[in-house]
């Protein structure tokens, strides 16, 4: 099956021949009949036990995702972040003292975890600016260890762009211990790229945009690829001690979702690439990010790695913003946190998803009081524009 079609028809089908129902159902059962003659111990193996461990809905998901990423295993969980935080305690646990490289580009949660860990003494942790080169730069220093490189394909809110195969080349070709390369695939999804087919080992989603789609689930993947398949017992075990599986109603609104992911990522491509053109003519606006314009420091990048460059627009006004004035002024847009949902949503960074960051690191990132992130949703982008237009009247 091609890759629309997967979206559509891929996964662990548990239809009932009698009523002939074309859309997986949704198993609320928390308990199954135990079979005691069967290994209990393995993860993802019929028959089902208990529904902290598995459930049906959840591993029809599980198998359209892994199909989706070109990847041996995906595991489902109750958010993005419990995602990470069971990646990287399984990584704790397998390889022991690990050096985890990260940009500090990534969504400001992630960056505090990784703190955390960092401060109990579980990981040693470098961050560096934003860009393949500086990772790039990172390693060469680096000779012995276990190395793990830990980004976001297309960052937030700054939308760098990275070259993984570039990274996975320079990472593998050193003489690590171990060497292991995350990918957040959260905004350009796998219509945008499949990193594990670009040399990614582990790739991790925030279900909770893109995936599903409609701002009104939360959730998290991961999916392995074939060199680290052994961790996934280990990824299932820490999700199952922690309790944060996916529900089943959560795999049933991403399963729906996932059916049209190819037809709103090219909507929402279509919209930003129009609002990027607009804000870039705009005379309030000093600075528009948006990897599709070739003003991008990494154009060249996203036309290398992506097929799609997704529905977030990052921009800069040229003075301050009095921001309870500027948003009384939308009618369509909303102010919130998150994206990749149908409705567009403006971010203030600086006040929301990135407050933690020290002040020296928001310099070197480049998030400061005049950024603005847009997820640019599926409305007729004319009423987006106008929308926006209001607001900026308002912005001196
Ligand atoms: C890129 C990225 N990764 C991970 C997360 C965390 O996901 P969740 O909110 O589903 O826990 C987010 C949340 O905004 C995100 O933007």
């Amino acid at each position: 099956m091609r890759f629309a079609t997967r979206l559509i028809h891929g996964g662990r089908r548990h239809t009932f021949h009698e009523l002939g129902t074309v859309v997986e159902p949704i198993f609320t059962s928390a308990v199954y009949v135990y079979h005691h003659e069967v290994s209990r111990e393995t993860p993802h193996v019929l028959p089902y036990k208990y529904s902290r461990e598995d459930n049906p809905t959840v591993a029809h998901l599980e198998e359209k995702i892994r199909s989706l990423d070109s990847a041996e295993a995906c595991i489902a969980f109750s958010s993005g972040i419990a995602s990470i935080r069971c990646v990287i305690d399984s990584l704790v646990e397998k390889l022991g003292r690990l050096l985890l490289i990260a940009p500090l580009d990534l969504y400001g949660s992630t960056l505090v975890l990784f703190r955390k860990y960092a401060h109990r003494g579980l990981i040693e942790l470098e961050t560096v600016p934003p860009g393949t080169e500086s990772i790039l730069e990172k390693l060469k220093s680096i000779d012995k260890g276990s190395v793990v490189i830990f980004l976001e394909e297309i960052s937030n809110p700054v939308l760098r762009v990275y070259d993984i195969e570039e990274i996975s080349k320079n990472l593998k070709d050193h003489k690590y211990e171990n060497s292991l390369l995350i990918v957040d695939n959260t905004i350009p999804t796998q219509v945008g790229i499949r990193p594990i087919e670009h040399g990614a080992d582990i790739v991790v989603y925030s279900a909770s945009k893109y995936l599903s789609g409609h701002n009104d689930a939360i959730g998290g993947i991961v999916a392995l690829s074939g060199s680290v398949k052994e961790l996934e017992e280990t990824i299932w075990h820490s999700r199952r001690l922690h309790g944060c599986i996916m529900t089943p109603f959560t795999a049933y609104l991403l399963d729906r979702g996932l059916k049209t992911l190819h037809l709103r990522m090219m909507k929402h491509e279509e919209n930003a690439r129009a609002v990027a053109e607009f804000l870039l003519d705009h005379s309030k606006v000093n600075e528009v990010i948006y990897p599709g314009l070739s003003s991008h420091p990494d154009f060249k990048t996203s036309i290398k790695m992506l097929g799609n460059t997704s529905g977030i627009v990052s921009f800069r006004l040229k003075n301050d913003p009095d921001l309870s004035k500027m948003f009384k002024k939308l009618r369509i847009i909303i102010p919130g946190v998150s994206f990749g949902g149908p409705e567009t949503i403006i971010t203030h960074p600086l006040s929301t998803t990135h407050r933690y960051l020290e002040e020296n690191e928001r310099k070197i990132v480049g998030i400061d009081q005049r950024l603005f992130r847009l997820s640019v949703g599926l409305e007729d982008v004319e009423d987006i524009i106008e929308d926006l237009d209001s607001m900026l009247r308002e912005v001196y």
